[in-house]
């Protein structure tokens, strides 16, 4: 059995990630989520809605109460998964937690507030890779695997087919290159420190011979409950990157299966920020 493990997976693009999975792949998946477990039936009856119930019932499971601002939901979830399914099976770890205080001036920033987007957005995706990351293949474990699959991997092209994934849901907002607007300050750092964090994960992944490859990712605008606030009722209008949710989830996932470790001299897609055209966003 190989895994995916999407935290986050009640968000807009979490579910739809989920459910891509499902239907495109032969991954099994731990939708890890925040919400209490009294939701977790409700969620899993959402997730499996429509075609994807006979796909996908026997390799869905929802893990609620997994709320990254701790770890003892990790800590639980991540025992889950090893129990279940042993060592060395995760071949993708997607981040996609995120919250959005948009202060516009100084005068509104609420330390509260602030800190507790470093502990989403940042953070807690941290520490989703401490508890998880232990559970995907070493190299050594990898080769062992694919010998496994013969010719079909599970992951079914939504990963390369020759290593693991570790993905963080980033912002092109992180990019302090890219800051010509200024605004947001707690939300920008918080993404600029998931693009720092993603970096530093690739080296201990190279470190430690993982079969994983750690990237960050902005989807572009995409029209979820998330942007309402900020866009209101804004139109798709992919030409210039805003996206309804199926678009961005064929934009991102288009993004997720080129991602190589050492792919040529211009392409290094290892420890970097990517966006939906699968260019890179600057630092
Ligand atoms: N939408 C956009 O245009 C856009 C643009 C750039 C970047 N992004 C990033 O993309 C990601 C997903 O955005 P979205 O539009 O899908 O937003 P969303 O629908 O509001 O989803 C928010 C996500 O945060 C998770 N979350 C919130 N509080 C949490 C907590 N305490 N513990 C664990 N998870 C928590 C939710 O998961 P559970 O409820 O399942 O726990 C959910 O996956 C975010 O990281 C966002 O910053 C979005």
């Amino acid at each position: 059995m190989s895994i995916a493990i999407i935290q986050g997976s009640s968000g807009a693009l979490g579910s739809a990630l989920t459910r891509h999975i499902l239907r495109y792949t032969n991954l099994s998946v731990y939708a890890l989520t925040h919400r209490p477990k009294s939701d977790v039936d409700e969620l899993s009856a959402k997730l499996l809605e429509g075609d994807i119930k006979g796909k996908g019932k026997e390799r869905l499971s929802v893990v609620g109460d997994v709320d990254i601002r701790r770890e003892e939901g990790l800590t639980r979830a991540a025992e889950l998964v090893k129990g279940r399914e042993g060592g060395g099976r995760v071949r993708l770890i997607a981040c996609m937690a995120g919250i959005l205080h948009p202060e516009k001036s100084l005068s509104s920033i609420d330390p509260s507030l602030a800190l507790e987007q470093f502990q989403i957005n940042t953070l807690g995706h941290l520490l989703t890779y401490k508890h998880f990351v232990p559970l995907i293949p070493t190299r050594k474990q990898f080769d062992k695997l694919s010998f496994e699959w013969r010719d079909e991997d599970p992951a079914q092209g939504l990963i390369g087919r020759g290593n693991s994934l570790c993905w963080s849901m980033s912002a092109r907002v992180g990019s302090i290159g890219d800051n010509h607007r200024g605004g947001w300050y707690s939300y920008r750092a918080s993404k600029s420190a998931t693009n720092q964090l993603i970096r530093t994960l690739d080296h201990e992944l190279l470190n430690k011979n993982s079969s994983a490859i750690a990237v960050g990712y902005h989807p572009g605008t995409v029209i979820t409950p998330f942007t309402k606030p900020v866009i209101g009722d804004a139109k798709p209008d992919p030409e210039n990157g805003r996206f309804d949710i199926p678009q961005a989830i064929e934009k991102m996932t288009g993004v997720m299966g080129q991602v190589r470790r050492g792919d040529g001299e211009k392409k290094r897609w290892e420890g970097r920020c990517w966006d939906w055209r699968g260019e890179r966003v600057e630092w």
